[in-house]
């Protein structure tokens, strides 16, 4: 029996530049129909110049035409000229807090001061991603910021709002409180836990922004998706690193999952008994709530087991060593 999911889409992704860019963009194009593109790079993709030139570099490296890159841009304070200028061309605005994460020094330091530019998406009707996380107590970093995703659903009622890899009971019971706000879950935070990335010797792999939660949190993510949240869509915040900037003094924080992203997916729902809901998860529910049309490629997904590899050039996959039991056709 094949399992065949129609044009997937990964709504979250960090492809990177140059080497890294055409190393790691044809695992993803391999398996989905398109991507939503992260924007923190080495200078922030936060002009419409910078935003083509990201553009061809992701469709040149992603090697076929099958593949949508949908742009994003770096939050700032954006004038309501340059986001009509640009709106036809993204699929939303990246919000970072400043120096949250991995190249986000350049993010928002003040949500007092963001009104402005989040009133132009509103009344453009331009999506809001969101990294939601305080500068608290790392654990509860994703609970305190539910505080901000409150103020600017309520202040911004038709905003379109998505909460990006979300990791916790709360966060799954704050998406049910606003129809106009969806969330995305990626592949490993419904795998790990905090117990698998430091219960035993560190596994810098597995370290990542929000950092896995506990086996709790990790339930209610799966129950939510697994039932068919609505809102719900997958997005694997795939982000490499080398294993030189991984495993020394520093780990910077990223799991390279795009290789096995939809077998390891299509592993988790078939044992969950809903593997017939899986095609919604990576396709419909994004679908609908970005208004993206039905797309035409399928990815056919076989049971046959293969193991992942230690490497894939300078990094270390999700998973690496491990037996997976879907394998993608062709
Ligand atoms: O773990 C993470 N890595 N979380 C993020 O939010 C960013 C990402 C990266 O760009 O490496
Ligand atoms: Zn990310």
């Amino acid at each position: 029996m094949t399992l065949t999911l129609n044009a997937p889409l990964d709504m979250h992704l960090h492809l990177r530049e140059g080497d890294m860019l055409r190393l790691v963009a044809p695992f993803s194009a391999a398996q989905f129909s398109g991507g939503v593109i992260m924007p923190n790079l080495q200078q922030p993709v936060d002009s419409l110049p910078r935003l083509r030139a990201y553009r061809d570099a992701v469709v040149q490296a992603c090697g076929v035409e099958s593949f949508t890159p949908y742009m994003t841009l770096f939050f700032r304070a954006y004038s309501r000229e340059e986001l009509l200028a640009v709106r036809d061309e993204i699929i939303g605005i990246k919000l970072y807090p400043a120096g949250i994460t991995t190249r986000s020094e350049a993010g928002v330091s003040d949500f007092d001061r963001i009104n402005d530019t989040v009133a132009l998406l509103e009344e453009l009707d331009i999506p809001l991603l969101v990294h939601g996380e305080s500068h608290g107590f790392v654990m509860e970093r994703e609970q305190e910021f539910l505080a901000v995703y409150q103020r600017l659903a309520e202040t911004f009622p038709r905003l379109r709002m998505v909460m990006e890899h979300i990791t916790t009971t709360e966060s799954v019971a704050f998406l049910n409180q606003y129809q106009q706000v969806a969330a995305t879950v990626t592949l490993h935070h419904l795998m790990i836990t905090l117990d698998d990335v430091a219960g035993g010797l560190l596994q810098p792999d597995l370290f990542c922004k929000p950092i896995a939660k506990t086996p709790r949190d990790r339930e209610a993510l799966r129950q939510a998706v697994f039932s068919g949240h609505p809102r719900l869509m997958f997005g694997s915040d795939s982000a490499p690193h080398p294993r030189h900037a991984k495993e020394c003094v520093g780990c910077a924080a990223g799991i390279f999952s795009a290789p096995v992203a939809l077998p390891a997916l299509a592993g988790l729902f078939a044992e969950a008994g809903c593997l017939d809901r899986l095609n919604a998860f990576v396709s419909d529910h994004a679908r609908l709530f970005y208004r993206l049309p039905p797309g035409e490629t399928k990815t056919i997904l076989e049971p046959d087991p293969w193991k992942v590899p230690e490497r894939y050039g300078s990094v270390r996959p999700f998973l690496a060593g491990q037996t997976l039991s879907w394998r993608l056709q062709g």
